[in-house]
């Protein structure tokens, strides 16, 4: 089949992202137990050929951004090739992004490279500037590693540069004018992050859930807030601070969803082709591919999948059940 990847409720996907490896560096409480996840089993991981054949399909379909995500991509070994290899596919809308989310620890040692490879945006996860909160929050001592990154992706250039913080109650409530001055010292867009029930032990409760608002209040107290039209598929909100040009953004999946406004669709690092973060179904890439089916099943799979794509996640139904992949699985 050929034209846009549509879903049923007219939504056409151009956001593909991918998740390189379930392993990370960290172990966020919110994300991991504290000795990690049983982690996928080497041999259903897609090799890099087989990432980039699937790409390639989806570019030919309408995909013109893919995000690497993990776990920790640059955990991958092959991370620098990844992004060659995908940095030169062609969409027909021409040329492919290729972005990247990461928790910036082996940053600065990877970023001209990856640059070079043909990265076209970052965003990097923080979600506190303090060594003994950072140390407890992601049961390890690295913030400096964080903070050397950040440093390295603010003076390579490489813009618009995003900074993520998940707003935790109690943890880093208290940090969120801070880190929105520490962000645009280093010329990067901090978006906060309105927390989601995807976390490893199942403790989510929306009490403890900073919203969207809440987080609204705390900068208004601090800067004048102009809304930034001109939102289309994007996760976050902005707005420009004092006038501008520094931006803050809100990422409120839970008070406000952007459900209907959904450009995305997620590949796992092994091969699962998933239609939501939420999704309870996932379509199994791997049989085509080492099958030697021809490329039109993986358009047919993409399609399929696409196709069977809710309205929207049910976070605030009471019915909610979270998916049984947790977040370091499926990319976030
Ligand atoms: P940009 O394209 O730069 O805006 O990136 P992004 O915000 O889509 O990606 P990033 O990996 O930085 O994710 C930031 C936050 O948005 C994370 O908490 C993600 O889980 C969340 N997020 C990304 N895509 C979606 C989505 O489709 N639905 C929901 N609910 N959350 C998403
Ligand atoms: N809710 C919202 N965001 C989350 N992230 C990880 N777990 C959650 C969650 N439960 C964020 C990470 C990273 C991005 C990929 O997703 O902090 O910035
Ligand atoms: Fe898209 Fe699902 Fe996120 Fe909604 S919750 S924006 S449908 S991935």
């Amino acid at each position: 089949s050929t034209g846009a990847l549509l879903d049923t409720h007219g939504r056409v996907h151009r956001d593909l992202r991918i998740s390189l490896t379930d392993r990370c560096s960290l172990r966020c409480t919110y994300c991991m137990p504290e000795q990690g996840n049983e982690w996928l089993a080497r041999e259903s991981i897609l090799s890099t050929d087989e990432i980039v054949r699937i790409a390639q399909v989806a570019a030919d379909a309408g995909i013109t951004t893919f995000r690497l995500t993990g776990g920790e991509p640059l955990l991958r070994r092959d991370i620098v090739d990844v992004v060659r290899r995908l940095a030169a596919i062609q969409s027909p809308d021409g040329p492919v992004q290729v972005a990247m989310t990461t928790n910036g620890i082996v940053l600065a040692e990877h970023l001209d490279a990856l640059i070079d490879a043909g990265l076209s945006r970052l965003n990097i996860s923080i979600d506190t500037l303090q060594r003994d909160r950072f140390a407890a929050l992601t049961r390890r001592d690295r913030l400096d590693d964080v903070l050397r990154g950040v440093a390295a992706a603010a003076a390579s250039g490489l813009r618009p540069l995003k900074l993520n913080t998940v707003a935790m109650r109690g943890v880093n409530d208290d940090e969120i004018v801070d880190l929105v001055s520490f962000a645009t010292e280093h010329g990067a867009e901090l978006r906060f992050i309105e927390q989601m029930p995807l976390d490893a032990g199942h403790t989510w409760s929306r009490s403890e859930m900073v919203t969207r608002d809440e987080i609204l209040a705390a900068l208004s107290e601090r800067w004048s807030l102009t809304a930034v039209p001109g939102r289309g598929g994007a996760p976050a909100e902005r707005w420009m601070l004092d006038g501008g040009p520094a931006t803050v953004g809100v990422i409120a999946s839970v008070t406000a969803p952007f459900c209907g406004a959904c450009d995305r669709l997620r590949l796992t690092a092994d091969g699962q082709l998933r239609n939501c973060l939420f999704s309870t179904h996932e379509f199994d890439l791997l049989p085509t591919l080492r099958s030697g089916a021809p490329d039109v099943s993986i358009d047919d799979a993409l399609r399929r999948c696409i196709w069977a794509k809710l309205p929207g996640h049910a976070i605030n139904d009471p019915s909610f059940l979270q998916p049984d992949r947790g977040m370091n699985a499926i990319g976030g």
